[in-house]
């Protein structure tokens, strides 16, 4: 099945492509003014990516098995607002690199950072109103609110990141709370939208918003592991930099506590040393001494486990397309393991 479920999905992205880049002519054609803002929102989206987005609102309407022209709208919106989450995720991170190029911010600076990521937002919006054609009106206010909901949590948890830096108080389900807000929110919603204009019943596409979810989690807590065991060439992105930044992350905040439980004073030392290298160093250095390495994909494991039993159910109650509901899960079980 992997093979057949890889190929499942590098179809769907290449066929997102497609619509994605010819969509995106309307908007962002040459000689749309001022370049100054159009030139980084097409940079951004044509720098690559995973599209996962867009890949789990496609597989969702397939599982119920009603596949409209909107549904592609609707991925495209869902790509361009992670997008924009992306751009201004930089500015707050002091992030140069995305996708191994510069990111937006280094590219083109603070202000076309803040005022691409604010039209692609709105852009992602007015997608939306797109996506909706040929829907009945209660299929279409529950997608705009999910979206909409979904908008302010994202905010809502990149907030509670960024005051994590500065707080030496953040506890383990602090942190969950915060990855569940700044990144399931997205990928469980996606899932939702497409279930729910793919024909689902309220009760299976929150099946699947749940599934989502913890796939949701899975997927940050790879993202962070990556951050510190990942190879920049492979990930796009420098390693290290959630230590620089002081990010309360699983394998800080085990760390500490781990560190806590022996009075050791190691970490706290490391944490305040002012070279970003030998920072970055020592404070790994901690983690392998408490094998948080494997920890982490201990943990990884189990919350891609409950995606899964969550994707189960949907399968045991309603009637699905097998095969679009076997790709989901295979491709659960792949970015459990990425490397990118
Ligand atoms: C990056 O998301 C932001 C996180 C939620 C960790 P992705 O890893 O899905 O980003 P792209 O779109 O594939 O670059
Ligand atoms: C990103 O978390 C979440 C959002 C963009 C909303 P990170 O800050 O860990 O994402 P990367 O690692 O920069 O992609
Ligand atoms: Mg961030
Ligand atoms: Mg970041
Ligand atoms: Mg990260």
């Amino acid at each position: 099945m992997t093979n057949d479920s890889k190929q499942y999905f590098s179809d769907l992205v290449a066929q997102f492509e497609e619509f994605l880049f010819s969509e995106l002519k309307h908007f962002l054609h040459t000689g749309n003014h001022p370049e100054e803002l159009y030139e980084p929102m097409y940079y951004a989206l044509s720098q690559g990516g995973k599209r996962l987005r867009p890949c789990f609102a496609v597989a969702a309407s397939r599982i119920f098995g009603k596949e409209m022209q909107c549904i592609w709208f609707t991925a495209t919106a869902l790509e361009l607002f992670h997008n924009f989450t992306l751009i201004h995720d930089d500015v707050m991170d002091h992030s140069d690199m995305r996708h191994g190029a510069p990111s937006v911010v280094a590219k083109y600076g603070l202000s076309a950072a803040i005022l691409s990521g604010d039209a692609m937002f709105a852009l992602a919006f007015h997608l939306l109103t797109e996506a909706q054609k040929g829907l009945s009106s209660e299929v279409k206010s529950e997608v705009t609110q999910a979206f909409s909901q979904m908008s302010v949590a994202i905010m809502e948890g990149q907030q509670y990141d960024i005051n994590f830096q500065s707080r030496s108080d953040t506890s383990l389900s602090d942190y969950i709370h915060m990855i569940r807000l700044k990144t399931a929110e997205l990928l469980a919603t996606a899932l939702k939208m497409g279930a729910l204009i793919g024909g689902a019943t309220p009760q299976a596409a929150d099946l699947l918003y749940q599934s989502g979810i913890q796939i949701g989690l899975a997927f940050q807590l790879r993202d962070d592991h990556l951050d510190v065991y990942g190879s920049t060439d492979v990930f796009g992105k420098p390693i290290g930099g959630d230590i620089a930044e002081n990010k309360q992350t699983w394998l800080l905040l085990s760390a500490k506590e781990k560190s806590a439980a022996l009075s050791d004073k190691a970490l706290e030392k490391a944490l305040t040393c002012n070279n970003r290298e030998e920072k970055i160093e020592r404070v790994k250095a901690i983690y392998d001494q408490f094998h948080l390495a494997d920890e982490i994909d201990a943990e990884i494991a189990t919350y891609t486990h409950q995606a899964l039993l969550l994707l189960g159910e949907v399968e045991r109650i309603f009637p699905v397309d097998k095969e679009a509901l076997a790709a989901l899960k295979d491709l659960y079980n792949r970015l459990a393991s990425r490397a990118f």
